[in-house]
């Protein structure tokens, strides 16, 4: 049985014990080791959305609701994350800044994280990320921060270039169309997905 009140409480627990990522990904790698219990907990995607589970200045808890295609640019979060897979799939793509070349980036990698994954992402990662299947993809995504009041890094699509910092809860980033690049078969309303979509991913 999965409670979010519980969940929350447990990571909150395991956080201050251990404030690296270690501790919190065992209770989110434990907890989507259930799948079926997750999705009756927090309910079967309808679709794309954010939902805030938790949130203070140490850490951040969030629901993420993926529509079947959608990609995000790569970016950088400046903290940790643990991103863990309850029903459908994330692929990401891991990039590296190019030497001689700061502000542009090469790839470096690539894992498709599915059902029952805890992927733990350190600090300085950059990543892209689309939901590469005909379905709602959900995942729970915790950072060791605040995430809403973060700066960080994207970097163009076509370009890999780096452009603009941006705290995503601040207001400061208005990229909704650049964040969101591609949203095919979704029957999210587009307005409603795209104010809430920068906000977190
Ligand atoms: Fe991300």
């Amino acid at each position: 049985m999965f409670e979010a009140e519980r969940f929350v409480a447990d990571c909150r627990a395991a956080f201050a014990e251990d404030p690296t990522h270690k501790a919190v990904r065992e209770v989110l790698a434990r907890t989507v080791s259930d799948p079926m219990a997750v999705l009756k907990g927090l309910g079967e995607p309808k679709r794309a959305e954010i939902q805030e589970l938790f949130h203070s200045d140490a850490l951040t808890i969030i629901k993420v609701v993926w529509a079947p295609g959608m990609m995000v640019m790569p970016h950088n979060h400046r903290m940790w994350a643990v991103i863990g897979i309850y029903t459908g799939r994330e692929d990401n793509v891991f990039w590296r800044r190019v030497k001689g070349a700061p502000n542009k980036i090469e790839a470096a990698g690539a894992k498709a994280l599915c059902v029952m994954d805890a992927e733990p992402l350190g600090a300085d990662i950059i990543h892209s990320v689309i939901n590469p299947i005909d379905k709602l993809t959900g995942a729970i995504h915790i950072y060791g921060g605040d995430f809403f009041a973060a700066e960080r890094s994207e970097w163009d699509s076509m370009t890999l270039e780096e452009h603009g910092r941006m705290a995503s809860g601040t207001g400061v980033c208005s990229k909704k169309q650049t964040l969101v690049t591609r949203q095919p078969n979704t029957s999210a309303q587009p307005d409603r997905l795209l104010d809430a979509w920068p906000r977190a991913w």
